[in-house]
C-alpha cells in the first residue's frame, strides 16, 4: 500500500487535513492538557503505538503539534482521514518500535511523548533519552492486575506493581496512581513526570 511505502523513517510523511474524531481521548491527558498545552513545542509531541490517534488527536485540537507513529499502516491510513485543525501539524510516522537492532527512538527528540495502552520494556531507556530537557511523558497501561478482566494477561505486557513509577524515579513526578477503572473494568498505572533540566537527570 502506498502509506507502507512511503513512511519508511521519521520524516513528515503526509500533512492532512480532515475529520472529526468521536473517540474519547485518555481522561489522563484531558484533565492534565494545559501541562501540554505549557510546552514551549520545537520538535512536536509524540503519540507512541497511537493506534487510531485518539490522545494525539485531541492534542492537536488544542494546538499541539503531534507526530503519530505506529507499526500498522492502515491505522495511520485511517488517521491520514481524520481531519485536524491545523494539517501542518501532524506527522505520521510508521515504525515498528520492537525491532531487535537500535530503537527507533535513538537520536530523536520530543517535547513530550505520550504512550497508552502499549508496553515495551526494553523501549523504556530510549522513551527517558528521547524527551527534551523540562519535556514531559505521559504513560498508562494496563497493571498485573488487569488479568483479573480478561486480556492483556501475558506478564510482557502487564506492569509489575510500581514499576512504571520506579523508571521515572529520577524525574518531576507530577501525577502517579495504581488503580481500577470501571467501564470497561481495568486495572492501569498512570504517570506524568517531567524531565529535569539538568544533564544528571538523564539516566
Ligand atoms: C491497544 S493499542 C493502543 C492505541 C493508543 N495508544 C490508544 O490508547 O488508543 C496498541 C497499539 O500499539 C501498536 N503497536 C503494537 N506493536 C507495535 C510496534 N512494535 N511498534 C509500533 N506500534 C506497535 C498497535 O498497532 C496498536 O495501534
Amino acid at each position: 500500500m502506498l502509506l507502507r511505502r512511503t513512511i519508511p523513517t521519521f520524516h513528515p510523511i503526509i500533512r492532512l487535513s480532515v475529520i472529526h474524531s468521536n473517540l474519547e481521548a485518555s481522561a489522563l491527558l484531558v484533565r492534565h492538557i494545559k501541562l501540554f498545552e505549557a510546552l514551549e513545542i520545537s520538535h512536536g509531541v509524540l503519540d507512541l503505538a497511537c493506534g487510531s490517534g485518539r490522545n494525539g488527536r485531541y492534542l492537536l485540537s488544542r494546538g499541539v503539534p503531534v507526530v503519530f507513529a505506529d507499526v500498522d499502516g492502515d491505522k495511520l491510513a485511517s488517521l491520514s482521514m481524520a481531519e485536524v485543525p491545523d494539517s501542518t501539524m501532524m506527522t505520521l510516522w510508521k515504525v515498528d518500535f520492537e525491532q531487535a537492532t537500535e530503537s527507533p527512538l535513538a537520536g530523536k527528540t520530543f517535547d513530550a511523548i505520550i504512550v497508552v495502552n502499549y508496553l515495551h520494556r526494553a523501549l523504556i531507556d530510549s522513551i527517558k533519552q528521547a524527551v527534551k530537557p523540562g519535556g514531559l511523558v505521559l504513560y498508562e497501561t494496563f497493571t498485573e492486575q488487569q488479568r483479573q478482566f480478561g486480556r492483556p494477561s501475558n506478564a510482557n505486557f502487564l506492569l509489575k506493581p510500581q514499576e512504571l513509577k520506579h523508571w521515572f524515579e529520577a524525574w518531576q513526578t507530577l501525577h502517579y496512581e495504581e488503580q481500577e477503572r470501571v467501564g470497561p473494568p481495568s486495572h492501569v498505572a498512570s504517570l506524568i513526570a517531567r524531565k529535569p533540566m539538568t544533564r544528571c537527570s538523564l539516566a
